[in-house]
């Protein structure tokens, strides 16, 4: 198609899609002077800034700024490419977009998309009739009237019933001269040669469309009980089961208005649902959601609220399946059903009220895991507690929001009658040994490949500072270890790093006699890092530290390194002397300061001198 003929479609195309008319699908309008306005799309508001003008066949929103035609309207509002907007709007203007621009194979497909979509269509007017006015079908009615569907909701929903006879569909097509290897391939019949039977035989049949409206499968359900339940279309040409919603077709422009949608797992309580006023339901046919289905979600609504059974919700919380509609950025919760119902049962028994009680009271994603969870334990014991933290802790490090999480750490605490603090601590520890279980990984990697400097390496640490961590993490370990050793580490010890001294400081503040170890909270970020590692390597390592020993020898290296850096000193000034008063003094302090380590260091240590 050259430049000039595509230019002139499009204005054809924008000249029948009307803009007032077609904006008007999707948002309330009212006229007000030459232009009308409603409340934008785009964004959130409560007083409408949204206004589209029929003269210029323009919108422009006051509030967002959004703004453009009637093709940029159908692309924003459906996130569609400017192609997909292109063909929806000739669609709805029965404008036939030509197919110069395909080459012969491409048009061979389409061409053949195009016979299966006829070919699905036929067949569901063809059981739809069955359904509603033959004598075969009164049994399948009468199955519907047990099952509370309503004509009118059958009619909607394009219901059909295929007839027991082997060959139903088949005559039907033949007599329509439509050749069954092309029925076959819209996975309607089977067999081959002169041997076709229909794929469905005495079911209640669930049409599932496109969003285009058109059939591109069915389910079908067995009249009462039997194995199948439900027999779907196999995958064709145009029906993958993992790319459709059943119902989202007659569900989507109310889950537009509604700003969410109800995702339920069958046929029947798609029908149910829209029959009960509540029509923003779909189905995901009885699997778990596909990423291509949540794409499909996401053009309509930011939020979804799961009304499985309660098994099946369990079942999908717990496999990753509800986690990929959260991850797709779209707001997930879960309506919490009695066990053993369906939204179809209970809105047969409770209607639809009570059935949207449910609803408003439908819990985030987290929320309901960690009920989940907690359901499954037995709180009221020391073990029951520490199995459900360890199932709720991995669960909560992938909510990535702050304060998300510490509104979390609050439920979990109350809901296990734990301290918040102590749990915030436990919270801290998993997470320290979770990035350190990385590190390693990082770590053994490098070593295994190449040396990856973008990575730290671990920092060597010398047998100084090894001593002063096991004494804090002495002191941590007992309140009595601290309280035995408080006044000498703060007098003698010169710890090599001023974090060490900063936490043992904080540590001798904190007065709350019944709680110890105290609270992480209590340290600053840098300091509170290192009470956390120290707590993780006690709860790892609880052998009792020897205070007392690690005190010693730590005295002992820090009075003998001393000891060594005045000798060279004392050596360097001697050697430089030239009778320099200021340095004479200086060397004479020095030389006293010398003897007093040595006097200390025998003092306290008596054996070590009686060894050398
Ligand atoms: P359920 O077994 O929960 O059935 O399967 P249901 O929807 O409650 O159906 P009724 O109320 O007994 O009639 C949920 C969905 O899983 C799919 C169907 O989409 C079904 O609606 N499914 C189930 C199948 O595809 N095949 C089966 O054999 C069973
Ligand atoms: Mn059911």
């Amino acid at each position: 198609m050259d430049r000039l003929t595509q230019e002139r479609l499009i204005e054809e195309i924008k000249e029948h899609n009307e803009i007032v008319a077609v904006v008007s699908e999707y948002v309330q309008l009212k006229p007000q002077g030459r232009a009308y306005v409603g409340l934008c799309p785009f964004h959130g508001e409560k007083t409408p800034s949204f206004t589209v003008s029929r003269e210029k066949q323009l919108y422009h929103c006051f509030g967002c700024g959004a703004g453009g035609d009637v093709l940029s309207f159908i692309m924003n509002i459906e996130n569609l490419t400017f192609g997909e907007a292109l063909r929806l709007l000739a669609e709805r203007a029965n404008i036939s977009l030509p197919d110069q621009h395909l080459s012969t194979p491409q048009r061979r497909e389409k061409e053949e998309l195009e016979r299966l979509y006829k070919l699905n269509d036929l067949a569901a007017r063809f059981y739809q009739k069955i359904l509603l006015q033959t004598e075969t079908g009164k049994r399948a009615l009468a199955y519907l009237k047990e099952r509370g569907i309503s004509r009118q909701t059958a009619e909607q929903f394009r219901l059909g019933y295929a007839p027991p006879h082997w060959t139903g569909l088949v005559m039907f097509l033949r007599q329509k001269g439509i050749p069954l290897q092309e029925a076959e391939k819209a996975g309607l019949v089977r067999g081959g040669g002169d041997g076709y039977y229909d794929r469905f035989r005495d079911r209640l049949l669930f049409p599932i469309l496109n969003l285009r409206g058109q059939v591109i499968g069915f389910g079908g359900r067995i009249l009462g009980e039997g194995q199948p339940k439900y027999l779907n279309s196999p995958e064709t040409a145009i029906f993958q089961k993992g790319r459709s919603l059943y119902g989202l077709f007659q569900a989507r422009d109310q889950i537009r208005r509604e700003q969410q949608a109800l995702i339920v797992e069958g046929y029947m309580d798609v029908l149910q649902a829209h029959q009960h006023g509540v029509p923003w339901a779909v189905a995901s046919l009885g699997t778990a959601l596909t990423t291509d289905q949540v794409k499909m979600l996401k053009r309509y609504t930011g939020r979804v609220v799961i009304a499985y059974d309660a098994d099946a919700a369990g079942q999908a919380a717990t496999v990753r399946g509800l986690d990929l509609i959260q991850d797709a950025g779209l707001e997930v919760r879960v309506a919490v059903l009695p066990a053993g119902e369906d939204p179809d049962s209970l809105l047969r028994k409770e209607g639809a009220d009570s059935f949207l009680r449910l609803v408003a009271k439908s819990v985030d994603l987290f929320t309901f895991k960690l009920s989940y969870i907690l359901e499954r334990e037995d709180l009221s014991t020391p073990s029951g507690k520490a199995r459900a933290i360890n199932q709720v802790f991995p669960v909560l490090s992938q909510v990535r929001n702050r304060i998300a999480r510490e509104g979390y750490l609050k439920q979990i605490a109350a809901a296990l009658s734990v301290s918040e603090e102590s749990l915030y601590d436990q919270w801290r520890i998993y997470c320290y040994n979770l990035r350190k279980n990385k590190q390693g990984l990082d770590i053994k990697n490098n070593q295994r490949h190449t040396i990856d400097n973008t990575h730290p390496q671990p920092q060597l640490i010398s047998p100084e500072q090894r001593l002063e961590r096991e004494l804090l993490r002495g002191c941590l370990q007992e309140k009595d270890n601290f309280e035995r050793i408080k006044q000498k580490l703060l007098m003698e010890i010169r710890f090599t790093s001023g974090l060490y001294a900063e936490l043992l400081q904080q540590l001798a503040d904190w007065d709350d006699p019944g709680q110890w170890p105290p609270p992480a909270n209590i340290f600053a970020p840098e300091t509170r890092n290192l009470y956390l590692e120290l707590l993780s390597e006690n709860e790892l390592n609880p052998l009792p530290v020897d205070v007392e020993g690690c005190y010693r020898r730590l005295r002992r290296a820090q009075l003998m390194k001393e000891i060594q850096r005045l000798q060279q000193e004392v050596a360097v000034t001697s050697e430089n002397q030239a009778g320099n008063t200021g340095s004479t003094k200086n060397l004479h302090e020095k030389l006293a300061l010398l003897n007093e380590l040595h006097k200390k260091l025998r003092e306290e240590f008596p054996t070590f001198y009686g060894l050398t």
